[in-house]
């Protein structure tokens, strides 16, 4: 059974979360194990990014319960996380007021058109996260939707770090996962995948054994940053 919070044991004055802990709450030590690691791939970004952060406005695209917007938050410019789930978006707001860090968290759905809109938001350099989002656009959209989406995380010079499912994962047939391209690089667009800069900054654990997932740092232009 997956992992879930419905909150009894933090005590009466305690917020109830009723979410799939696929991350962990961030500053919580005392709950079940989430289905992710994730503050490995949190620091893996954030060593990446390196001392360029402080200048960076992030956004976190699928922030799911924010860990990693809110690891983030404390090195960064900004920090902004988007979830189409609600319940995801609440439990965002209570973990950064309890941590004291400023972060903004929105109930969106995920398209290029907003995408768009957050790249143009706040002037000065941006780093867009899409981590384990890709695939759920193509399928629940189309391969074509999620690489206008990527585009638009690209416009402006952004930095992109994807974190990208793969379809030789072996998952229920009912996830659809036979939409996925053969070779997940090519969730880019073609024009993008000829000319961008990209470089491998890791594999992840997932919670889908034995597999590992490998997370990419895109670019237009300008080289990605050590
Ligand atoms: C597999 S989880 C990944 C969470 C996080 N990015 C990470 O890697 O730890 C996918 C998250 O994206 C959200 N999501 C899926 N499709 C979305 C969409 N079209 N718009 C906004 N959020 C979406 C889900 O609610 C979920 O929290």
């Amino acid at each position: 059974m997956k992992p879930t919070v419905s909150d009894t044991s933090h005590g009466p004055h305690e917020p109830e979360f009723d979410v799939e802990l696929y991350q962990p709450l961030f500053g919580r030590h005392d709950q079940p194990v989430a289905l992710r690691h994730t503050e490995d791939r949190a620091d893996l970004i954030r060593t990446k990014l390196g001392s360029g952060l402080s200048d960076q406005h992030v956004v976190d695209l699928g922030c799911n319960l924010g860990y990693i917007t809110l690891h983030l938050a404390q090195f960064a410019r900004s920090a902004i996380g988007i979830d189409r789930d609600a319940r995801n978006i609440r439990a965002c707001r209570q973990i950064a007021s309890e941590a004291g860090l400023k972060a903004t968290f929105a109930s969106e759905q995920v398209t290029p058109g907003i995408v768009g809109k957050l790249n143009k938001m706040n002037t000065g350099p941006k780093v867009f996260l899409m981590l384990n989002i890709v695939h759920h656009l193509v399928v629940a959209e189309s391969l074509a939707f999620a690489q206008d989406t990527i585009r638009e995380a690209l416009q402006d010079n952004s930095l992109l770090i994807l974190e990208l499912a793969r379809r030789e994962e072996v998952v229920p047939q009912s996830w659809g996962w036979d939409r996925l391209p053969q070779h997940e690089l090519q969730v880019l667009p073609p024009d993008i995948l000829d000319c961008a800069r990209i470089r491998i900054l890791g594999w992840t654990s997932t919670h889908i054994p034995p597999y590992t997932r490998p997370m990419y740092m895109v670019q237009l232009s300008a080289p990605p940053l050590d």
